[in-house]
C-alpha cells in the first residue's frame, strides 16, 4: 500500500546502513545476509514498530532501531525456515531462497550473524543504557526458546503428530505471534509516560495480532498462487503442516482470523494514544494478499 512506502524506504536505508558500517570488509557471508535482508519484504514488522512509537510518544530514531533489530531477526528466521532441514522452500519474496543462491552452509551462517548483527544494532539504540538492557532482554525472550525458536521447532513437530486448535495456537503465538508482540513491548520499554493499562491492552492487542497474521499467512498458502506469494504455494500440505485451514476448514480459519483482528481493533479503541497507524497496519495484516 502506497501509504506505507515513506517508512518502508527509512527502513531499508537504514537496514543497509546498518549493515555495511558493520564490517568494513565486503565478504560471502555479508552478500548473503544482504541479500535476503535487503530483498524487500512488507516490513510489516517494522511498520508496527513505527506505528507504536508514534501511538507511545517514542522518537522515531529510536523505533529505527527496534525495527532493524526485529526486521534482521525475522531475515534470519525466514533464511533458516527455508533451509532443506526445515521447510525445504526454493523461492522467497521471488527469489530463490538464500541457501539456493548461496549454499547451506552460507546460508546458516548468514542467519546466525544477522542474529548478532539485531542484537548490536539494538544496543546502538539512543537510549538509557538501563533501558536499552530491558530491550536486549525483550527481543532475546521473544526469539529463543519460549518465542520464535521454540515455535518453530514445535511447527517442525507437528508435521508427524496430530494437533488440535489449542496446541496450534500455541504454536502459532511462539513462532510467529512472540516476534510480533516484541513490535509493541519493545517501544514501550522506552516509553515514559504510558498508563500501565494501555501498556496492557497495547500487549494483548499485539498478541490477537500476531496469530491473526500466521492464520492469515496459513490462508495465503492455500488461497493463492506462487507468483502472488513470491514463495511456494501449498508448502504446508507439501509438508504436512498443522494449520488453520487444515484444522477448521478455509471458512473456519477465515472466521478464526477475523475474530482476533476484531478483538485486536476493539482493544485499540480503548487507547488514549493516537492509533490510526496501528490500525493501517492491522488492515494491511488482514487484507494482505502475500
Ligand atoms: C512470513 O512473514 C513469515 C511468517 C512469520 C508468516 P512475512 O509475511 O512478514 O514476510 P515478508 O517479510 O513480508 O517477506
Ligand atoms: C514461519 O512460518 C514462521 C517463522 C518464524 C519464519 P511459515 O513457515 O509458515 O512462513 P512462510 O510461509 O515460509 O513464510
Ligand atoms: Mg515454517
Ligand atoms: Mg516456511
Ligand atoms: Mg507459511
Amino acid at each position: 500500500m502506497k501509504q506505507f512506502e515513506p517508512l518502508q524506504q527509512r527502513i531499508n536505508n537504514f537496514l543497509a546502513k546498518q549493515l555495511t558500517t558493520s564490517s568494513k570488509s565486503d565478504s560471502r557471508l555479508k552478500e548473503a545476509m544482504a541479500y535476503s535482508l535487503l530483498s524487500g519484504g512488507k516490513r510489516v514488522r517494522p511498520l508496527l514498530v513505527y506505528a507504536t512509537s508514534e501511538s507511545v510518544g517514542v522518537d522515531i530514531t529510536t523505533a529505527d532501531y527496534m525495527s532493524a533489530a526485529i526486521e534482521m531477526i525475522h531475515a534470519y528466521s525466514l533464511i533458516h525456515d527455508d533451509l532443506p532441514a526445515m521447510d525445504n522452500d526454493e523461492l522467497r519474496r521471488g527469489q530463490p531462497t538464500n541457501h539456493i543462491a548461496f549454499d547451506e552452509p552460507t546460508a546458516i551462517l548468514a542467519g546466525d550473524a544477522l542474529q548478532s548483527l539485531a542484537f548490536e544494532t539494538l544496543c546502538l539504540t539512543p537510549e538509557p543504557p538501563e533501558l536499552i538492557v530491558k530491550a536486549v532482554k525483550v527481543l532475546a525472550q521473544a526469539s529463543g526458546l519460549a518465542g520464535m525458536a521454540g515455535g518453530q521447532s514445535l511447527d517442525l513437530i507437528s508435521e508427524h503428530q496430530s494437533t488440535d486448535i489449542e496446541q496450534l495456537q500455541n504454536i502459532h503465538a511462539a513462532k510467529t505471534g512472540a516476534i510480533l508482540k516484541s513490535c509493541v513491548t519493545l517501544p514501550l520499554v522506552f516509553s515514559l509516560n504510558t498508563s500501565t493499562t494501555d501498556k496492557e491492552n497495547l500487549i494483548l492487542f499485539a498478541e490477537h495480532l500476531g496469530i491473526a497474521f500466521q492464520i492469515v499467512d496459513d490462508i495465503l498458502d492455500v488461497t493463492q498462487d506462487t507468483e502472488t506469494l513470491g514463495k511456494p504455494a501449498h508448502s504446508d500440505t507439501k509438508n504436512n503442516k498443522s494449520t488453520y485451514p487444515e484444522l477448521l476448514g478455509l471458512t473456519g480459519a477465515e472466521e478464526k482470523a477475523s475474530f482476533h483482528i476484531k478483538e485486536a481493533t476493539g482493544l485499540l479503541d480503548t487507547i488514549s494514544g493516537n492509533t490510526d497507524q496501528l490500525k493501517a497496519v492491522t488492515d494491511l495484516i488482514i487484507n494482505r494478499n502475500h
